[in-house]
């Protein structure tokens, strides 16, 4: 028997064809992620969650509630389809980037305003705008009376609750080096806990912020951290998303993207300029 048809068998709720096409429109025209087949069992034990808790008996009950636009569910919708999946210092090669290169330029070329602004777009549960703090402390600590600031932004409400807390158990601590434990966290309470020291906090403003709707800040930034977020884009909204980066940021800026993200068809207004790492062209350059 196909593991499709097992799975239909032990469902608590009927998940039709076109139960999962109406959750698909949504997710497309809400978040920007087109659903792939592939990504059915997922959904369906994901929203599931969301019927349970509503005492609701079926699909069509629950994305008609979505579908009406009702402020709290489409929130919790969006908190259930997105994956947050992170960690400290992933991608290390970004972050030896950034003490080693851009922040020692930053100190140079920003040395009249004294101001930095750096984004990180999709920060799930703070992992990477702390880890970004800690090495803009530990490149640029020695600076004074500059204006340094981390804005960091997600969809999800509820990873930006665990982002704000700044409470991290001792699994997601696993990798960092115990050098940096000891220097930017503190105990609590909880055994295994640590929570991230006021001075690194203080750097990082935490927003909720949808990458296919309203942006309200102006820029310029100096650096954009959007890694593995625009994966499951479709290239339209891609197209759309760097677009309005690129906006925000001057030329020579830099754009830092996941391992599996690229540029390549989606923005000419950004150059290669190392591992995943664009710089902003000047407008009207061209390729
Ligand atoms: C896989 S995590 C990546 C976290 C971090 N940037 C990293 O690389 O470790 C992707 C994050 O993007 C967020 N995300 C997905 N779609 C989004 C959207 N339309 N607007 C804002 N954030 C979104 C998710 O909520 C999730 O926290």
């Amino acid at each position: 028997m196909p593991a499709g048809r097992d799975a239909a068998q032990l469902r608590e709720y009927d998940f039709s064809d076109e139960d999962f096409q109406r959750v698909r429109r949504l997710v497309q025209a809400r978040i920007g992620i087109a659903l792939a087949d592939s990504k059915r069992e997922l959904v369906y034990g994901r929203l599931s969650r969301r019927l349970r808790a509503l005492g609701l008996h079926g699909f069509d009950a629950y994305l008609q509630l979505v579908e009406s636009g009702d402020p709290h569910e489409l929130q919790q919708f969006c908190n259930a389809i997105t994956t947050n999946l992170t960690a400290f210092f992933r991608e290390q090669h970004h972050f030896r980037f950034l003490a080693e290169q851009l922040f020692p330029a930053l100190e140079r070329n920003n040395a009249d305003s004294r101001r930095i602004r750096i984004w990180s777009a999709g920060c799930s549960s703070g992992e990477e705008p702390y880890s970004i703090a800690m090495v803009v402390l530990e490149t640029l600590g020695h600076l004074r009376g500059w204006d340094i600031r981390i804005l960091a932004t997600d969809i999800d409400t509820s990873m930006l609750r665990q982002a704000r807390r700044g409470l991290y158990g001792g699994d997601r601590l696993e990798k960092l080096d115990s050098a940096r434990l000891l220097r930017w966290f503190e105990p609590t309470q909880a055994a295994q806990q640590y929570r991230v020291r006021e001075e690194v906090r203080s750097l990082i403003v935490f927003k909720p912020l949808n990458l296919v709707g309203l942006w309200p800040m102006r820029g310029p930034f100096d650096v954009i951290l959007c890694r593995n977020v625009v994966i499951y884009f479709d290239r339209e909204t891609q197209r759309q998303i760097f677009s309005r980066m690129a906006r925000l940021q001057n030329p020579g800026d830099h754009l830092i993207l996941g391992h599996s993200e690229s540029l390549l068809d989606v923005s000419t207004q950004y150059r290669l300029a190392g591992q995943t790492i664009y710089r902003r062209r000047p407008d009207g350059s061209g390729r």
